[in-house]
């Protein structure tokens, strides 16, 4: 028997709530605005509000309206080490938290993008308007994969540093860093293997792995140590584990770096049970030592890892200019970027090529690395005064994203709904983990241009958490 159409209103909107297009502690349409949009009678619309109540899926406010419950979307499970299929699209939830980050109007602490002053826009505009004026058909070439020799000759040079000895030709350009990890897991995997990552991770890694029908095991990963390699080492154990996605350097969110030991030990664990590493590496550059931390990849003597990173925290990430070193995968990895995207765009790498060659950037890094140091100090002095007691924040030693742990009482997501009705954007814990962890945590950027306005931004978050306990 068909169900009656109150029903079927309450199953539409309740299918909404899970795809996140409601965001939970977010105001859901009036009565009078559904009645309107669906073209029912108000009462169908009230029965329908009414059922999703008893479901436990929206709550009325008086004189406010209707709003999603706090806790619908959140699995609300103990911290499982199994491997999981995604269930809910974590993609449509993470479409609507970062979207934010395109409004100019709200201050960014939600997206992992620096503010302009930290990227070297003035020498790009001017590389760019010369290449244009001297060299336009640069335009009209195709820069087929593995992309321009001078700036895989330059990422060589570069990641000497990092205590990689590379030829160009182990290095393919890929349009960013997420470009690279894509192809890392295409490479490795096949729907349905099972990889490890951190947890909680960057959100790229999640949705990379439900789009490709992957599973994953969650590995806890601390701002202290990192991922627990204890609990890799079981899960490798009990589990076939195809590759193992890490960030060594500065993780994001909770800006881990790991140690030596660690470093050699999870490449031991990749030997011993047959994983391959992919490295993501996005943030070393961007370490507040003397010296950068070196890449896994530079102690990768059975070319077990493969390495990915880009430019786009520390010089445009407009310009979607990364790279890998795919070890035994290259020749995969080449042949499935060629046939993804062909060619790299010519002007962004010519123009990066260029500015890592007039030797600008270790300058430029120098002095961004210090700024961010200085702001670190300042947010974490501002939440230790202003947010509820109990509140605890990372200790990064590089990159420029803060992981705040609130006490739990406060819901962040709850208070990413009252931060942006605030013009404030967070990115909650929720968006880190496949499998709804971190509901009191959230991630800060302090690479924002910091000024009176950032301090009260900061100031009001704490509030907003004293009122939402
Ligand atoms: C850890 C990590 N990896 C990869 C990326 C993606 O970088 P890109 O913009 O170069 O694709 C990001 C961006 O936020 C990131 O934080």
């Amino acid at each position: 028997m068909e169900c009656p159409l109150y029903e079927k209103i309450a199953n539409q909107i309740e299918q909404q709530v899970h795809e996140g297009i409601f965001l939970p502690g977010a105001k859901i349409p009036s009565v009078r605005k559904s009645s309107k949009q669906m073209n029912v009678s108000v009462a169908t619309v009230l029965q329908a509000y009414s059922l999703l109540e008893d479901r436990g899926v929206i709550k009325a406010r008086p004189q406010k309206g209707y709003f999603v419950q706090e806790h619908k979307l959140l699995h609300a499970e103990a911290l499982k080490i199994t491997p999981t299929v995604n269930e809910v699209s974590t993609h449509t939830m993470l479409r609507r938290l970062l979207h934010v980050s395109q409004d100019d109007n709200i201050i960014q602490f939600g997206a992992a993008i620096p503010n302009s002053q930290f990227l070297p826009i003035r020498q790009l505009q001017r590389s760019v308007g010369r290449l244009m004026r001297l060299e336009p058909e640069i335009c009209a070439a195709y820069e087929f994969t593995p992309g321009s020799p001078n700036l895989r000759r330059q990422i060589a040079i570069r990641m000497l540093d990092s205590g990689c000895q590379l030829q160009p030709d182990d290095i393919t350009i890929t349009l960013g860093c997420q470009n690279a990890i894509m192809l890392s897991l295409q490479a490795v995997a096949q729907a349905g293997d099972t990889i490890a990552i951190e947890s909680p991770t960057y959100h790229g890694v999640l949705q990379a792995i439900e789009v490709l029908k992957l599973k994953a095991i969650e590995i806890p990963c601390s701002a202290d140590a990192g991922m627990d390699l204890d609990l890799l080492e079981k899960a490798a154990k009990k589990w076939p584990i195809k590759a193992c996605v890490v960030t060594p350097n500065n993780q994001n969110p909770v800006g881990a770096t790991l140690s030596y030991q660690a470093r050699q030990r999870i490449i031991g664990l990749s030997l011993a049970f047959g994983f391959t590493l992919i490295e993501d590496d996005v943030y070393g550059e961007l370490s507040y030592r003397d010296k950068r931390e070196r890449a896994l990849k530079a102690d990768d003597k059975h070319n077990t890892v493969i390495y990915c990173s880009s430019f786009s925290k520390s010089i445009a990430p407009g310009f979607r200019i990364g790279w890998i070193v795919g070890g035994r995968f290259q020749d995969k990895i080449e042949h499935y970027a060629y046939v993804q995207s062909l060619a790299i765009p010519t002007l962004t790498q010519t123009a990066i090529a260029n500015f890592l060659e007039n030797g600008a950037y270790d300058r430029h890094l120098r002095k961004t690395r210090l700024t961010y140091q200085d702001n670190l100090a300042r947010c974490q002095s501002l939440i230790a005064e202003h947010f509820p007691k109990g509140t605890q924040t990372s200790n990064p030693n590089g990159g420029f994203l803060l992981w705040v742990t609130l006490p739990k009482t406060v819901d962040a997501m709850a208070l990413h709904a009252q931060a942006l009705d605030n013009d404030i954007g967070i990115l909650p814990g929720l968006a880190f983990s496949l499998t709804g962890q971190f509901h009191h945590h959230f991630r800060l950027n302090y690479a924002l241009n910091w000024d009176n306005k950032t301090d009260a931004a900061l100031k009001t978050l704490g509030q907003l958490c004293q009122i939402g306990k």
